[in-house]
C-alpha cells in the first residue's frame, strides 16, 4: 500500500479540487507515466525535438547533480507525480520522498518503488493504446525512495528538514504559490538546495490571477517570473542561477506539448 496520509480537508478551495479532478484521471496517469519512463523509441519525438526528452532526469542531473549533497541527505519532491525525479535524487545518494496530490500518481509511483514497475496504457488515437511498462530506472537503489500523497498547500507539520527541496512544473498548478514559497524557508536546511522548475502557464483554474507570481502587470510594471520568487524567497533563500530547460509531454501519437521552463536554484542562508 502506498504511504499515503489522510490530508487535511481542502473542500473550500476550488483551485485544489481541480487540480485534483485533472491529476486523478487514468489518461493523465497514463501521459505520465510515458513523460517519466517512456524510452526514446515509446515517445517517438517529431523530428528536431528529441532534446526535450528525459525532462526529468535533467531537472535534476542539471541542478542538484552539480552540487555536492552531504552522507544521508534527504531529499523531497514535491508534485512528484509518478515520481522519476524523486528516483533520480536517490540515484543521487539521497534518501528521497515524493509528494503529491494525486493519489493515483502516488499509487503508480509507489508500485514502481516496490515492485519495480508498472503497466499501463499509451495513448496512440482516440481509444488506440499501446500496452507499455513503466520500470524503475536502473540503477537505483529503491529502497531510498518513498511516497505519500500530500497538499503542497497544507504538507504534515512533521516531514523534518531537507538537503534538498525540488518542486518541477508544480508552482503554476498551486493556488498560492508563494505561500508554498514561504514553507520551503523552514523545509530546507541552512545550507540546503531549494530547486524550481516551472512554464508558469498560469491558468485562473488552478491559480487565483491574484497570486500569479508573474505574468501580469503590478503598479504599471511586468512581474517577471525570477523577480517573482525572488521577491518571495530572499533574504532566507541566495539564488545561484538559473537556466531555461525544454521538455516534451506526448499526448497521443500526433500531439505533443512542447514547454520551455524556467529553472532556478537556491541556496538556504
Ligand atoms: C504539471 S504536473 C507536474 C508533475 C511533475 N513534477 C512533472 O514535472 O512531471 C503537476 C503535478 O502537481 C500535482 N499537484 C497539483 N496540485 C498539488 C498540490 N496542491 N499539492 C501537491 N501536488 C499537487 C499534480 O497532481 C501533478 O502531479
Amino acid at each position: 500500500m502506498p504511504r499515503s496520509r489522510p490530508t487535511s480537508p481542502d473542500t473550500s478551495n476550488a483551485a485544489t479540487a481541480a487540480a485534483r479532478e485533472t491529476y486523478e484521471s487514468l489518461s493523465f496517469l497514463s501521459q505520465y507515466l510515458l513523460f517519466h519512463y517512456g524510452t526514446r523509441a515509446e515517445i517517438a519525438p517529431p523530428k528536431g525535438l528529441g532534446h526535450g526528452l528525459d525532462y526529468m532526469v535533467r531537472v535534476v542531473t542539471e541542478t542538484v547533480g552539480r552540487e555536492r549533497l552531504p552522507k544521508g541527505a534527504r531529499a523531497l519532491d514535491v508534485g512528484c507525480a509518478v515520481g522519476r525525479a524523486t528516483f533520480e535524487l536517490a540515484r543521487l545518494g539521497a534518501d528521497a520522498t515524493g509528494i503529491d496530490l494525486s493519489r493515483t500518481f502516488i499509487r503508480a509511483a509507489d508500485t514502481i518503488a516496490r515492485r519495480g514497475r508498472v503497466a499501463y496504457n499509451a495513448v496512440e488515437d482516440g481509444e488506440v493504446t499501446t500496452p507499455r511498462i513503466a520500470k524503475a530506472p536502473a540503477g537505483v537503489d529503491r529502497s531510498k525512495v518513498s511516497f505519500e500523497a500530500g497538499n503542497a498547500m497544507d504538507l504534515r507539520a512533521d516531514l523534518g528538514t531537507f538537503d534538498v527541496v525540488i518542486c518541477a512544473n508544480l508552482l503554476d498548478r498551486l493556488p498560492d504559490p508563494a505561500k508554498f514559497l514561504r514553507r520551503t524557508k523552514q523545509l530546507v536546511k541552512p545550507g540546503g538546495l531549494l530547486v524550481l522548475s516551472s512554464p508558469h502557464s498560469w491558468l485562473a483554474r488552478y491559480t487565483p490571477r491574484a497570486k500569479w507570481l508573474s505574468g501580469k502587470k503590478v503598479a504599471g510594471k511586468v512581474v517577471r517570473v525570477y523577480d517573482g520568487q525572488r521577491r518571495v524567497l530572499e533574504p532566507e533563500f541566495r539564488p545561484l542561477r538559473h537556466f531555461d530547460i525544454e521538455f516534451l509531454l506526448r499526448d497521443h501519437a500526433r500531439h505533443f506539448q512542447w514547454g520551455v521552463a524556467l529553472a532556478s536554484v537556491w541556496r538556504r542562508r
